[in-house]
Protein backbone atom coordinates (compact mmCIF):
# COMPACT_ATOMS: atom_id res chain seq x y z
CA UNK A 1 0.00 0.00 0.00
CA UNK A 2 1.44 3.40 -1.02
CA UNK A 3 0.61 6.88 -0.23
CA UNK A 4 1.03 10.16 -1.71
CA UNK A 5 3.34 12.82 0.51
CA UNK A 6 2.49 16.57 -0.94
CA UNK A 7 3.66 19.59 0.17
CA UNK A 8 1.18 22.25 -1.68
CA UNK A 9 0.89 25.83 -2.10
CA UNK A 10 3.11 26.41 -5.88
CA UNK A 11 1.11 27.26 -8.70
CA UNK A 12 1.61 24.54 -10.97
CA UNK A 13 2.67 25.67 -14.47
CA UNK A 14 3.93 23.50 -17.99
CA UNK A 15 2.72 21.48 -20.29
CA UNK A 16 0.82 18.07 -19.83
CA UNK A 17 0.06 15.41 -22.24
CA UNK A 18 -3.47 13.66 -21.93
CA UNK A 19 -3.64 10.10 -22.61
CA UNK A 20 -6.35 8.03 -24.17
CA UNK A 21 -9.18 7.43 -22.78
CA UNK A 22 -9.68 4.59 -19.57
CA UNK A 23 -13.68 4.73 -20.48
CA UNK A 24 -13.24 4.56 -24.31
CA UNK A 25 -10.64 1.96 -24.17
CA UNK A 26 -12.60 -0.72 -21.77
CA UNK A 27 -15.46 -1.00 -23.67
CA UNK A 28 -13.06 -1.13 -27.09
CA UNK A 29 -10.79 -4.01 -25.31
CA UNK A 30 -14.38 -6.46 -25.15
CA UNK A 31 -15.08 -5.14 -28.19
CA UNK A 32 -11.88 -6.18 -29.72
CA UNK A 33 -12.30 -10.20 -29.23
CA UNK A 34 -15.66 -10.50 -31.28
CA UNK A 35 -13.73 -10.83 -34.36
CA UNK A 36 -10.98 -13.68 -35.04
CA UNK A 37 -8.77 -11.51 -36.61
CA UNK A 38 -5.85 -9.06 -35.29
CA UNK A 39 -6.68 -6.23 -33.78
CA UNK A 40 -4.61 -3.46 -32.75
CA UNK A 41 -4.97 -0.84 -29.85
CA UNK A 42 -3.31 1.97 -29.68
CA UNK A 43 -2.79 5.18 -27.33
CA UNK A 44 -4.09 2.67 -24.62
CA UNK A 45 -3.62 4.09 -20.87
CA UNK A 46 -1.10 2.41 -19.07
CA UNK A 47 -3.50 2.37 -15.70
CA UNK A 48 -4.72 -0.58 -13.33
CA UNK A 49 -8.32 -0.99 -15.19
CA UNK A 50 -7.25 -1.44 -18.33
CA UNK A 51 -4.31 -4.08 -17.46
CA UNK A 52 -6.86 -5.82 -15.09
CA UNK A 53 -9.27 -6.02 -18.14
CA UNK A 54 -6.34 -7.38 -20.78
CA UNK A 55 -5.94 -9.99 -17.78
CA UNK A 56 -9.88 -10.92 -17.88
CA UNK A 57 -9.10 -11.54 -21.65
CA UNK A 58 -6.41 -13.31 -22.16
CA UNK A 59 -8.76 -15.53 -19.45
CA UNK A 60 -10.77 -16.66 -21.43
CA UNK A 61 -8.41 -17.47 -23.90
CA UNK A 62 -8.03 -14.81 -26.58
CA UNK A 63 -4.35 -13.62 -27.43
CA UNK A 64 -3.20 -10.61 -25.75
CA UNK A 65 0.14 -9.77 -27.14
CA UNK A 66 1.39 -6.17 -25.75
CA UNK A 67 3.65 -4.01 -28.02
CA UNK A 68 4.09 -1.15 -25.88
CA UNK A 69 2.65 -0.26 -22.48
CA UNK A 70 0.67 2.25 -24.74
CA UNK A 71 -0.31 -0.22 -27.71
CA UNK A 72 -2.09 -3.93 -27.54
CA UNK A 73 -2.57 -6.66 -30.19
CA UNK A 74 -5.44 -9.06 -29.64
CA UNK A 75 -7.15 -12.19 -31.26
CA UNK A 76 -10.84 -13.58 -30.25
CA UNK A 77 -9.72 -16.52 -32.45
CA UNK A 78 -8.22 -18.90 -29.80
CA UNK A 79 -11.05 -17.92 -27.07
CA UNK A 80 -11.95 -20.85 -24.95
CA UNK A 81 -14.08 -20.13 -22.09
CA UNK A 82 -17.12 -17.75 -22.00
CA UNK A 83 -16.97 -17.40 -18.24
CA UNK A 84 -15.01 -14.67 -16.72
CA UNK A 85 -13.57 -15.11 -13.57
CA UNK A 86 -15.32 -13.19 -10.72
CA UNK A 87 -11.63 -11.96 -9.37
CA UNK A 88 -11.53 -9.47 -12.62
CA UNK A 89 -15.10 -8.30 -12.29
CA UNK A 90 -14.79 -7.41 -8.54
CA UNK A 91 -11.42 -5.46 -9.38
CA UNK A 92 -13.01 -3.60 -12.67
CA UNK A 93 -16.52 -3.42 -13.02
CA UNK A 94 -16.41 -2.80 -16.44
CA UNK A 95 -15.41 -6.57 -16.86
CA UNK A 96 -18.73 -6.94 -17.51
CA UNK A 97 -18.45 -5.52 -21.08
CA UNK A 98 -17.49 -9.21 -21.85
CA UNK A 99 -20.73 -10.14 -21.08
CA UNK A 100 -22.41 -8.42 -24.82
CA UNK A 101 -19.29 -9.14 -26.36
CA UNK A 102 -18.91 -12.86 -25.67
CA UNK A 103 -22.75 -13.37 -25.70
CA UNK A 104 -22.71 -10.97 -29.27
CA UNK A 105 -19.69 -13.33 -30.55
CA UNK A 106 -20.61 -17.36 -29.36
CA UNK A 107 -23.75 -16.61 -27.75
CA UNK A 108 -23.17 -16.88 -24.17
CA UNK A 109 -21.79 -15.65 -21.77
CA UNK A 110 -21.18 -16.02 -17.66
CA UNK A 111 -19.52 -13.17 -15.63
CA UNK A 112 -19.91 -12.58 -11.73
CA UNK A 113 -22.09 -9.65 -10.41
CA UNK A 114 -20.16 -6.76 -10.22
CA UNK A 115 -21.36 -5.54 -6.53
CA UNK A 116 -22.05 -1.89 -5.65
CA UNK A 117 -19.20 0.50 -4.80
CA UNK A 118 -17.88 3.67 -2.94
CA UNK A 119 -20.54 5.97 -5.38
CA UNK A 120 -23.33 3.74 -5.58
CA UNK A 121 -25.56 0.75 -6.08
CA UNK A 122 -24.54 0.18 -9.82
CA UNK A 123 -27.48 -1.96 -10.90
CA UNK A 124 -27.34 -3.56 -14.06
CA UNK A 125 -31.41 -3.75 -14.80
CA UNK A 126 -30.72 -1.96 -18.35
CA UNK A 127 -27.97 -3.80 -19.49
CA UNK A 128 -30.02 -7.09 -19.18
CA UNK A 129 -33.12 -5.84 -20.14
CA UNK A 130 -30.94 -4.72 -23.82
CA UNK A 131 -30.41 -8.48 -23.44
CA UNK A 132 -33.16 -10.07 -23.23
CA UNK A 133 -34.88 -7.80 -25.93
CA UNK A 134 -32.24 -9.05 -28.03
CA UNK A 135 -33.94 -12.73 -27.39
CA UNK A 136 -31.10 -13.71 -24.71
CA UNK A 137 -32.10 -15.62 -21.91
CA UNK A 138 -30.46 -13.78 -18.78
CA UNK A 139 -30.86 -15.59 -15.32
CA UNK A 140 -28.93 -14.43 -12.21
CA UNK A 141 -28.00 -16.83 -9.42
CA UNK A 142 -25.24 -17.77 -7.24
CA UNK A 143 -23.66 -13.80 -7.89
CA UNK A 144 -23.16 -14.66 -11.86
CA UNK A 145 -25.38 -13.12 -14.57
CA UNK A 146 -25.46 -16.10 -17.29
CA UNK A 147 -26.72 -15.28 -20.21
CA UNK A 148 -27.03 -17.45 -23.89
CA UNK A 149 -29.06 -17.18 -26.85
CA UNK A 150 -29.73 -20.00 -29.45
CA UNK A 151 -30.53 -16.66 -31.98
CA UNK A 152 -30.35 -13.13 -31.18
CA UNK A 153 -33.12 -10.93 -33.62
CA UNK A 154 -32.33 -7.50 -33.97
CA UNK A 155 -35.22 -5.59 -31.94
CA UNK A 156 -36.43 -1.89 -30.63
CA UNK A 157 -34.98 -1.20 -27.19
CA UNK A 158 -35.88 2.21 -25.13
CA UNK A 159 -33.90 2.29 -22.09
CA UNK A 160 -35.24 3.20 -18.79
CA UNK A 161 -32.47 5.22 -17.48
CA UNK A 162 -29.07 7.05 -19.57
CA UNK A 163 -26.82 4.47 -18.83
CA UNK A 164 -23.21 4.82 -20.20
CA UNK A 165 -22.57 0.56 -19.72
CA UNK A 166 -25.98 -0.46 -20.45
CA UNK A 167 -25.63 1.25 -23.76
CA UNK A 168 -21.61 -0.07 -24.63
CA UNK A 169 -23.06 -3.81 -23.37
CA UNK A 170 -26.45 -3.61 -25.88
CA UNK A 171 -24.43 -2.42 -28.40
CA UNK A 172 -21.94 -5.39 -28.67
CA UNK A 173 -24.28 -7.82 -28.15
CA UNK A 174 -26.40 -6.06 -31.11
CA UNK A 175 -23.37 -5.52 -33.80
CA UNK A 176 -23.38 -9.44 -35.12
CA UNK A 177 -27.11 -10.22 -34.26
CA UNK A 178 -29.17 -10.30 -37.46
CA UNK A 179 -31.75 -7.74 -38.51
CA UNK A 180 -31.71 -3.74 -37.32
CA UNK A 181 -31.44 -3.05 -33.79
CA UNK A 182 -32.29 0.58 -32.46
CA UNK A 183 -31.58 1.83 -29.29
CA UNK A 184 -33.53 4.70 -27.63
CA UNK A 185 -32.65 6.77 -24.80
CA UNK A 186 -28.77 5.93 -25.01
CA UNK A 187 -25.51 7.18 -23.42
CA UNK A 188 -24.47 9.96 -25.54
CA UNK A 189 -20.63 10.21 -23.68
CA UNK A 190 -17.83 10.37 -26.20
CA UNK A 191 -16.37 7.29 -24.83
CA UNK A 192 -19.53 5.95 -26.71
CA UNK A 193 -18.78 7.12 -29.97
CA UNK A 194 -15.66 6.08 -29.65
CA UNK A 195 -16.31 2.58 -28.90
CA UNK A 196 -19.07 2.78 -32.18
CA UNK A 197 -16.27 3.95 -34.31
CA UNK A 198 -13.86 1.44 -33.65
CA UNK A 199 -16.48 -1.34 -33.88
CA UNK A 200 -17.64 0.12 -37.28
CA UNK A 201 -13.66 0.05 -38.25
CA UNK A 202 -14.09 -3.62 -37.89
CA UNK A 203 -17.16 -3.69 -40.27
CA UNK A 204 -19.98 -2.96 -37.72
CA UNK A 205 -22.98 -1.18 -39.50
CA UNK A 206 -23.29 1.60 -36.42
CA UNK A 207 -25.10 4.65 -36.78
CA UNK A 208 -26.50 7.85 -34.68
CA UNK A 209 -23.87 7.41 -31.89
CA UNK A 210 -23.66 10.11 -29.81
CA UNK A 211 -27.16 11.25 -30.31
CA UNK A 212 -30.07 10.15 -28.37
CA UNK A 213 -30.74 6.51 -30.88
CA UNK A 214 -28.43 4.27 -31.71
CA UNK A 215 -29.33 2.25 -34.92
CA UNK A 216 -27.17 -1.58 -35.46
CA UNK A 217 -27.57 -3.54 -38.14
CA UNK A 218 -26.26 -6.79 -37.90
CA UNK A 219 -23.73 -8.08 -39.67
CA UNK A 220 -21.96 -11.81 -39.92
CA UNK A 221 -18.65 -11.41 -38.66
CA UNK A 222 -16.09 -8.12 -37.90
CA UNK A 223 -12.83 -7.90 -39.17
CA UNK A 224 -9.25 -6.88 -38.54
CA UNK A 225 -8.26 -3.12 -37.37
CA UNK A 226 -5.56 -0.78 -35.92
CA UNK A 227 -7.57 1.83 -34.06
CA UNK A 228 -6.40 4.31 -31.20
CA UNK A 229 -8.12 5.57 -28.60
CA UNK A 230 -9.32 9.10 -27.97
CA UNK A 231 -7.85 11.32 -25.43
CA UNK A 232 -9.61 11.08 -21.65
CA UNK A 233 -11.88 13.70 -21.07
CA UNK A 234 -11.62 13.36 -17.31
CA UNK A 235 -8.45 13.12 -17.08
CA UNK A 236 -7.69 16.60 -18.93
CA UNK A 237 -10.76 17.92 -16.91
CA UNK A 238 -8.65 16.85 -13.95
CA UNK A 239 -5.75 18.75 -14.88
CA UNK A 240 -8.35 21.79 -15.62
CA UNK A 241 -9.14 21.81 -12.39
CA UNK A 242 -5.95 21.52 -11.06
CA UNK A 243 -4.02 24.71 -13.26
CA UNK A 244 -7.26 26.95 -11.94
CA UNK A 245 -7.07 25.41 -7.71
CA UNK A 246 -3.45 25.84 -7.50
CA UNK A 247 -3.41 29.54 -9.25
CA UNK A 248 -0.99 28.36 -11.97
CA UNK A 249 -1.23 27.64 -15.96
CA UNK A 250 -1.07 24.59 -17.36
CA UNK A 251 -0.82 23.71 -21.20
CA UNK A 252 -2.63 20.45 -21.68
CA UNK A 253 -1.74 18.63 -25.20
CA UNK A 254 -3.51 15.67 -26.97
CA UNK A 255 -7.16 16.74 -26.08
CA UNK A 256 -10.08 17.40 -28.02
CA UNK A 257 -11.73 20.78 -26.89
CA UNK A 258 -15.11 20.42 -27.46
CA UNK A 259 -15.06 17.14 -25.33
CA UNK A 260 -14.37 19.54 -22.17
CA UNK A 261 -17.33 22.45 -23.54
CA UNK A 262 -19.02 21.79 -20.02
CA UNK A 263 -15.72 21.83 -17.88
CA UNK A 264 -14.48 24.80 -19.82
CA UNK A 265 -17.62 26.72 -19.79
CA UNK A 266 -17.57 26.27 -15.90
CA UNK A 267 -14.00 27.16 -15.22
CA UNK A 268 -14.65 30.49 -17.39
CA UNK A 269 -17.38 31.14 -14.82
CA UNK A 270 -15.68 31.35 -11.88
CA UNK A 271 -13.44 33.64 -13.33
CA UNK A 272 -10.43 31.17 -15.47
CA UNK A 273 -9.06 31.82 -18.01
CA UNK A 274 -9.13 28.89 -21.03
CA UNK A 275 -7.19 29.22 -24.45
CA UNK A 276 -8.53 26.07 -26.84
CA UNK A 277 -6.53 25.29 -29.70
CA UNK A 278 -7.42 22.58 -31.93
CA UNK A 279 -5.67 19.53 -29.78
CA UNK A 280 -4.60 21.43 -26.93
CA UNK A 281 -6.04 23.83 -24.18
CA UNK A 282 -4.40 26.20 -21.69
CA UNK A 283 -6.16 27.54 -18.84
CA UNK A 284 -4.24 30.21 -16.65
CA UNK A 285 -6.21 31.19 -13.20
CA UNK A 286 -4.84 34.09 -11.64
CA UNK A 287 -7.34 36.04 -9.22
CA UNK A 288 -9.40 34.92 -6.77
CA UNK A 289 -12.19 33.00 -7.77
CA UNK A 290 -15.83 33.05 -8.16
CA UNK A 291 -18.72 31.14 -6.63
CA UNK A 292 -21.20 29.29 -9.18
CA UNK A 293 -23.93 26.21 -9.49
CA UNK A 294 -22.90 22.88 -10.90
CA UNK A 295 -25.18 19.99 -11.64
CA UNK A 296 -23.73 16.63 -12.91
CA UNK A 297 -25.75 15.65 -15.78
CA UNK A 298 -25.44 13.01 -18.56
CA UNK A 299 -23.31 14.32 -21.47
CA UNK A 300 -22.65 16.76 -22.60
CA UNK A 301 -24.04 17.87 -19.72
CA UNK A 302 -20.98 18.44 -16.83
CA UNK A 303 -19.64 15.13 -15.97
CA UNK A 304 -20.27 13.52 -12.77
CA UNK A 305 -16.33 12.06 -12.93
CA UNK A 306 -16.01 15.46 -12.98
CA UNK A 307 -17.48 16.38 -9.78
CA UNK A 308 -15.20 15.78 -7.08
CA UNK A 309 -12.68 17.73 -9.22
CA UNK A 310 -14.97 21.08 -9.71
CA UNK A 311 -16.17 20.93 -5.74
CA UNK A 312 -12.51 21.21 -5.10
CA UNK A 313 -12.10 24.07 -6.91
CA UNK A 314 -15.10 25.62 -5.17
CA UNK A 315 -13.95 25.48 -1.55
CA UNK A 316 -11.58 28.20 -2.88
CA UNK A 317 -14.19 30.58 -4.79
CA UNK A 318 -15.10 33.37 -2.83
CA UNK A 319 -18.83 33.14 -2.07
CA UNK A 320 -21.21 30.22 -1.65
CA UNK A 321 -21.47 27.41 -4.62
CA UNK A 322 -23.80 24.48 -4.97
CA UNK A 323 -22.92 21.34 -6.06
CA UNK A 324 -25.47 18.62 -7.32
CA UNK A 325 -24.87 15.21 -7.94
CA UNK A 326 -27.64 13.92 -10.12
CA UNK A 327 -26.16 10.39 -11.38
CA UNK A 328 -24.78 8.50 -8.83
CA UNK A 329 -26.35 8.40 -5.05
CA UNK A 330 -22.85 8.08 -3.00
CA UNK A 331 -20.50 11.00 -5.00
CA UNK A 332 -19.70 13.08 -1.76
CA UNK A 333 -17.34 10.62 0.47
CA UNK A 334 -14.56 12.37 -0.40
CA UNK A 335 -15.85 16.04 1.81
CA UNK A 336 -15.36 14.50 4.87
CA UNK A 337 -11.76 14.50 3.68
CA UNK A 338 -11.72 18.42 2.83
CA UNK A 339 -13.54 19.06 5.67
CA UNK A 340 -10.14 18.13 7.28
CA UNK A 341 -7.95 20.49 5.24
CA UNK A 342 -10.24 23.45 6.81
CA UNK A 343 -12.80 23.51 4.30
CA UNK A 344 -16.52 24.62 4.61
CA UNK A 345 -18.87 22.15 2.94
CA UNK A 346 -22.16 20.46 3.73
CA UNK A 347 -23.60 17.91 1.99
CA UNK A 348 -27.74 17.68 2.13
CA UNK A 349 -28.33 14.43 0.36
CA UNK A 350 -27.49 15.12 -3.36
CA UNK A 351 -26.00 18.78 -2.79
CA UNK A 352 -22.96 19.80 -1.24
CA UNK A 353 -23.06 23.52 -0.12
CA UNK A 354 -19.67 24.96 0.04
CA UNK A 355 -18.43 28.32 1.64
CA UNK A 356 -14.93 29.20 -0.08
CA UNK A 357 -12.00 29.96 2.32
CA UNK A 358 -8.67 31.52 1.60
CA UNK A 359 -6.73 28.53 1.70
CA UNK A 360 -7.05 24.90 2.98
CA UNK A 361 -4.88 23.45 5.12
CA UNK A 362 -2.88 20.13 4.30
CA UNK A 363 -3.73 17.26 6.42
CA UNK A 364 -4.04 13.31 6.66
CA UNK A 365 -6.09 12.32 4.05
CA UNK A 366 -7.91 8.62 2.46
CA UNK A 367 -8.74 8.38 -1.20
CA UNK A 368 -12.06 7.13 -1.03
CA UNK A 369 -12.97 6.23 -4.39
CA UNK A 370 -10.88 6.98 -7.82
CA UNK A 371 -12.29 10.48 -9.20
CA UNK A 372 -12.38 11.71 -5.30
CA UNK A 373 -8.82 10.25 -4.45
CA UNK A 374 -7.38 12.76 -7.41
CA UNK A 375 -9.96 15.82 -6.23
CA UNK A 376 -7.81 15.72 -2.72
CA UNK A 377 -4.56 15.29 -4.78
CA UNK A 378 -5.65 18.85 -6.17
CA UNK A 379 -6.52 19.63 -3.03
CA UNK A 380 -3.33 19.33 -1.17
CA UNK A 381 -1.26 20.88 -4.09
CA UNK A 382 -3.34 23.77 -3.61
CA UNK A 383 -3.15 23.41 0.26
CA UNK A 384 -0.41 25.41 2.28
CA UNK A 385 1.46 22.73 4.03
CA UNK A 386 2.11 18.84 3.82
CA UNK A 387 -0.42 16.32 2.99
CA UNK A 388 -0.87 12.84 3.00
CA UNK A 389 -2.84 10.63 0.77
CA UNK A 390 -3.76 6.99 1.35
CA UNK A 391 -5.11 4.41 -0.84
CA UNK A 392 -4.00 5.81 -4.22
CA UNK A 393 -4.64 2.33 -5.56
CA UNK A 394 -8.11 4.20 -6.23
CA UNK A 395 -6.36 6.87 -8.36
CA UNK A 396 -3.94 4.71 -10.24
CA UNK A 397 -6.85 2.86 -11.30
CA UNK A 398 -7.24 5.95 -13.48
CA UNK A 399 -4.67 8.58 -14.34
CA UNK A 400 -1.59 6.57 -15.14
CA UNK A 401 1.82 8.55 -14.05
CA UNK A 402 -0.25 10.98 -11.99
CA UNK A 403 2.49 11.64 -10.07
CA UNK A 404 5.15 12.13 -12.66
CA UNK A 405 2.88 14.26 -14.53
CA UNK A 406 1.99 16.07 -11.80
CA UNK A 407 6.15 16.87 -10.80
CA UNK A 408 6.86 17.65 -14.26
CA UNK A 409 4.06 20.57 -13.31
CA UNK A 410 6.39 21.57 -10.51
CA UNK A 411 4.86 19.75 -7.57
CA UNK A 412 6.16 18.11 -4.29
CA UNK A 413 4.97 15.08 -4.60
CA UNK A 414 6.69 11.41 -3.87
CA UNK A 415 5.09 8.07 -3.54
CA UNK A 416 6.62 5.82 -0.14
CA UNK A 417 4.75 3.27 1.09
CA UNK A 418 2.10 3.97 3.99
CA UNK A 419 3.47 4.77 7.49
CA UNK A 420 1.62 3.92 10.66
CA UNK A 421 -1.20 6.91 10.92
CA UNK A 422 -3.72 4.46 12.65
CA UNK A 423 -6.23 2.23 10.87
CA UNK A 424 -7.32 3.86 7.56
CA UNK A 425 -10.38 5.19 7.67
CA UNK A 426 -12.61 5.21 4.26
CA UNK A 427 -13.74 2.58 2.12
CA UNK A 428 -11.04 -0.39 1.83
C1 LIG B 1 -19.59 4.71 -16.48
O1 LIG B 1 -20.08 3.92 -15.40
C2 LIG B 1 -18.19 5.11 -16.09
N1 LIG B 1 -17.37 3.90 -15.94
C3 LIG B 1 -18.21 5.90 -14.79
O2 LIG B 1 -16.89 6.35 -14.56
C4 LIG B 1 -19.10 7.13 -14.98
O3 LIG B 1 -19.21 7.80 -13.74
C5 LIG B 1 -20.49 6.69 -15.45
O4 LIG B 1 -20.37 5.90 -16.64
C6 LIG B 1 -21.38 7.89 -15.77
O5 LIG B 1 -20.78 8.66 -16.77
C7 LIG B 1 -16.91 3.31 -17.06
O6 LIG B 1 -17.16 3.75 -18.17
C8 LIG B 1 -16.04 2.10 -16.84
P1 LIG B 1 -23.99 4.40 -15.91
P2 LIG B 1 -21.48 3.12 -15.58
O7 LIG B 1 -24.48 3.04 -16.25
O8 LIG B 1 -21.59 2.66 -16.98
C9 LIG B 1 -27.83 3.91 -13.19
C10 LIG B 1 -14.86 6.59 -13.43
O9 LIG B 1 -14.59 7.33 -12.49
N2 LIG B 1 -27.99 2.60 -13.85
O10 LIG B 1 -23.97 5.47 -16.94
O11 LIG B 1 -21.58 2.12 -14.49
C11 LIG B 1 -26.59 3.97 -12.30
O12 LIG B 1 -26.90 3.46 -11.02
C12 LIG B 1 -16.17 5.84 -13.42
O13 LIG B 1 -14.15 6.42 -14.45
C13 LIG B 1 -29.14 1.87 -13.60
O14 LIG B 1 -30.02 2.28 -12.84
O15 LIG B 1 -22.52 4.29 -15.30
C14 LIG B 1 -26.28 5.44 -12.26
O16 LIG B 1 -27.09 6.06 -11.30
C15 LIG B 1 -16.93 6.02 -12.11
N3 LIG B 1 -29.29 0.67 -14.21
C16 LIG B 1 -26.70 5.93 -13.66
O17 LIG B 1 -27.55 4.90 -14.19
C17 LIG B 1 -28.35 0.16 -15.08
O18 LIG B 1 -28.56 -0.96 -15.63
C18 LIG B 1 -25.54 6.10 -14.64
O19 LIG B 1 -24.79 4.91 -14.60
C19 LIG B 1 -27.19 0.92 -15.32
C20 LIG B 1 -27.03 2.14 -14.69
Amino acid sequence: MNEYLIEGGKALAGEVTIGGAKNAALGILAAAIMTDEEVTIENLPNVSDINVLLEAIAGIGATVKRLDEHTVRMSGRTITSETVDSEYIQKIRASYYLLGALLGKRGKATVAMPGGCNIGARPMDQHLKGLRALGAEVVTENGFIKAKAEEMRGTHIFLDVVSVGATINIMLAAVMTQGMTIIENVAKEPHIVDVANFLNSMGANIKGAGTDVIRIRGVSQLHASTYSIIPDQIEAGTFMCLAVATKGDILLKNVIPKHLEAITAKLVEIGAEVRENDDSIRVVATRRLRATQVKTRVYPGFPTDMQPQMATVLTLSRGISTVTESIFENRFLYVAELLKMGAKVSVEGNVAVIEGVEELAGAALDAPDLRAGAALTIAALAAKGKSTIRQIEYIERGYENFEGKLRELGASITKQPVKGRGKASGIA
